[in-house]
């Protein structure tokens, strides 16, 4: 049986004190049925990779840049040093705070093929995309965009996250989720588009879920499987509910 993927993003959460106690708590809850990654802030990485074994480490994003004079950026080579196996990118904080596009998303999935480092390719619609029946239509961009160019595609891992049920885009609204039949009916489109668009390796990319995942709404939709698991947000702060969610799979 292949394993769940249990990924929390941190975000910009946690210093290196703070990742540590969290590592430390953690520490033997070694989970059957689930693999567990955590995408760290880059400055809690090198410390997480020596300090602890109980979860597999992610960064949250990286350079198109191999090397030189990019100031502020961080490369894949560096991430594998300090033990990054898998890395964000193309996460929906990045696409609108940081106006990044397709094609620097393809770039940076590149760079980290080249070092043998998983990406972790999100994607989704916005609210307004949604209301006007565009879903499929922009997830289809986002993935053929994003994935131009990889030999094989299973290599990376794609994360559905619809922009508006993200809870970072929601302080301040009215708080919308996504369904259980959302997730399995955009989820299913997805695989059948994967297995269409790439044949084999298709059929064999992970899709997770993302976007305000908690224990309590995540039992409902990680049973299919077409959902290969959750990218979650906020409820992977803390231990107690990072682990809930952990839990639903056990
Ligand atoms: P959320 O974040 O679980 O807080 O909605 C998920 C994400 O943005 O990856």
């Amino acid at each position: 049986m292949t394993k769940k993927l249990i990924i929390a993003n941190w975000k910009m959460h946690k210093t290196n004190t703070e990742a540590l106690a969290f590592a430390k708590q953690f520490k033997n809850t070694q989970s059957r049925k689930a693999k567990v990654i955590v995408a760290a802030p880059f400055t809690d990485l090198a410390t997480l990779s020596v300090a602890q074994k109980d979860f597999q480490l992610a960064a949250q994003d990286v350079s198109a840049y191999d090397e030189g004079a990019y100031t502020g950026e961080i490369s894949a080579r560096m991430l594998k040093e300090v033990g990054a196996e898998y890395c964000i990118v193309g996460h929906s904080e990045r696409r609108i705070y940081h106006t990044e596009t397709d094609a620097m998303v393809s770039a940076k999935v590149q760079a980290l093929l080249k070092k043998k480092i998983t990406p972790i390719l999100c994607f989704g619609e916005t609210r307004e995309e949604r209301d006007s029946g565009k879903t499929k239509v922009i997830i289809k961009k986002q993935i053929t965009k994003g994935l131009q160019g990889v030999d094989d595609v299973s290599e990376v891992i794609l994360a559905y996250e619809p922009v508006w049920a993200i809870s970072t885009f929601q302080k301040g609204k009215k708080k919308s989720s996504a369904s259980e039949g959302d997730i399995a009916q955009v989820h299913a489109y997805i695989k059948d588009l994967l297995a269409k668009l790439f044949g084999n390796q298709g059929q064999r990319t992970a899709v997770v879920y993302g976007g305000s995942v908690h224990a309590r709404t995540c039992e409902n939709f990680i049973k299919y499987d077409d959902v290969d698991g959750v990218l979650v947000g906020r409820e992977s702060l803390t231990v107690a509910s990072f682990q809930d969610i952990i839990n639903t799979v056990e």
